[in-house]
């Protein structure tokens, strides 16, 4: 392998999934892995199949359709987890199992019970296992950077013996720092002369908000595979971000002296439909992907961006896909001329999908005359997240002002029969909200409601997410309208949806 050459093994789908919130029906899924793959990420982390029947299809789905990315399927070092690993794998091109077991002192004692004999027996007889349906095995020692350095060297070279082609070493807890987690690398090359035979990666969180810079440290120590999610969503408060540590390895190219596959151009669209269909927001501030990353609000910046674009810019916005959000169509635009965009915005839908955007495609475009790419992208994330509708909106009414008792009247469709209801709140939207529990007669709590303006102006396309809570369980909904009131009824019924969906799916 070319030792300049950095793999990037991309885990949105799986340890990204896990972030608070984030669940992912199965055509998000896979509409993410075809954007991933035009990204040019090398391995895809599909899936943790064993944890449920949704899991296992998405990865099967996965490994069925994209052809180029290796795509790798999680199991613990337990013979069920790896077998339904193998069978979703089974059509995959370019197949790997991802085994783990937790190595350091913490987990042993309080979560398995175990000895590190043990724990390494694990260790041997789920990578062999693995072995036995396909060639290419990565095994995580869980909690690498929180474990005796004896033992983790002592598995990793045993594990490398056992057949594994790639070791993981995961900051599982975000715990370690630049210099301790590069030297953590330095030494497994040092103790472990048969680390050369393998890939060594790593796996950073971000619980300290170092994941990136951990991750860097171990690149420049040698590590030959990093494992990323696009916005750095995951466990807690997420991974190390794809993005973040990809255009640092391109601007600084001199400095590192590394190469990725990623097709950076792709990497705006990348973080937009991540967030769509996952509904986590990315904050304005957010390095290379947030909206004010580009933005130069000082006069005297402006003013030395107009002579010289690199006085304040060390980036170009268009190497990352920004600007690119162009007007497209209108009013009498057809279903041929949707059709096209949406294809040249790597979006191919089902025949009915099409249909049923362009029937909001038009009310879009009845309301605002021009209809710009982040409008459609929201338009293809409400049919990606489409599910089941057990409820459907028929029509709201609204009445408030400064002076009058907000009220909302709202009518469902629910079945074959329509049901309407009023309610007052504290302002338009929680009369609504009200207006709609009141119908569905399910108490749920509302933990979380943003908005966010997709597209700039007065008519643009609002994007509203909401959590709903019941049972301890969460249900995340969006909607997306150039009606605020509009976006926040369809994201409260898309999450009431859900919540729907789950219950008779346990039912
Ligand atoms: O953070 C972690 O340790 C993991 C492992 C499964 C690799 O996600
Ligand atoms: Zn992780």
């Amino acid at each position: 392998m070319d030792p300049d050459r950095i793999l990037v093994f991309d885990t949105t789908l799986r340890d990204g999934e896990q972030a608070p919130g984030a669940s992912l029906p199965i055509d998000a899924k896979l509409a993410i892995a075809v954007q991933l793959s035009k990204l040019g990420v090398d391995i895809i982390e599909a899936g943790f199949p064993v944890s449920s029947e949704a899991q296992f299809e998405a990865t099967r789905l996965i490994a069925q359709k994209i052809r180029e990315p290796i795509i790798c399927g999680l199991a613990r070092c337990v013979d069920i987890d790896i077998d339904k690993a193998a069978a979703a794998l089974e059509k995959a091109a370019r197949p790997r199992i991802h085994t783990f077991v937790a190595t350091s002192k913490i987990h042993l004692e309080k979560k398995f019970r175990k000895s590190e004999d043990e724990v390494l027996e694990m260790a041997v007889k789920g990578i062999k296992r693995a072995k036995g349906y396909f060639d290419d095995i990565e095994f995580s020692p869980e909690d690498s950077a929180r474990t005796g350095k004896e033992f983790l060297f002592r598995i990793i070279e045993t594990a490398i013996t056992s057949g594994a082609t790639t070791i993981n070493i995961p900051d599982t807890v975000g715990y370690s720092n630049p210099e301790e987690f590069g030297q953590l690398i330095d030494e497994i090359f040092i103790h472990i002369p048969s680390i050369k035979q393998a890939v060594l990666s790593v796996h950073c969180h971000n619980d300290l908000g170092l994941a990136v810079a951990n991750t860097l440290a171990a690149i420049r120590r040698g590590a030959n595979q990093i494992e990323v999610t696009v916005n750095g969503i995951g466990e807690r408060a997420g991974n190390a971000s794809l993005e973040e540590i990809i255009m640092s390895l391109k601007t600084r190219e001199s400095f590192y002296g590394k190469k990725t596959n990623i097709h950076t151009q792709e990497i705006v669209k990348t973080s937009r439909l991540v967030s769509h269909l996952t509904g986590i927001i990315v904050q304005p501030n957010k390095a290379i992907v947030g909206a004010n990353a580009f933005a130069h609000e000082s006069g005297i910046h402006q003013d030395a961006m107009l002579k010289d674009s690199l006085t304040y810019e060390i980036m170009n916005p268009a190497d990352i896909g920004w600007g690119e959000t162009r007007i497209v169509l209108g009013r009498h635009s057809g279903r041929h001329g949707l059709k096209k965009r949406l294809e040249d915005l790597g979006y191919h839908l089902s025949s009915e999908g099409i249909d049923r955007i362009y029937e909001r495609f038009l009310e879009i475009a009845d309301k605002k005359k021009e209809v710009f790419d982040a409008d459609l992208d929201a338009l293809v994330s409400d049919e990606n997240q489409a599910i089941e509708e057990a409820y459907r909106l028929e029509y709201f009414h609204i009445l408030s002002g400064n002076q009058a008792v907000p009220t909302a009247t709202i009518s469902l469709e629910i079945g074959e029969q329509k049901f309407q209801d009023a309610a007052v709140g504290d302002g338009p939207v929680d009369a609504a909200f009200n207006a709609i529990d009141k119908i569905i007669g399910k108490p749920v709590r509302l933990i979380d409601y943003s908005l966010q303006a997709l597209t700039s102006g007065k008519n643009a396309m609002g994007e509203v997410h909401v959590t709903i809570s019941t049972n301890g369980q969460k249900f995340t909904g969006r909607g997306a309208s150039t009606d605020v009131i509009e976006a926040s009824i369809r994201a409260y019924i898309h999450a009431h949806n859900k919540l729907k969906h789950s219950t008779t799916q346990h039912d």
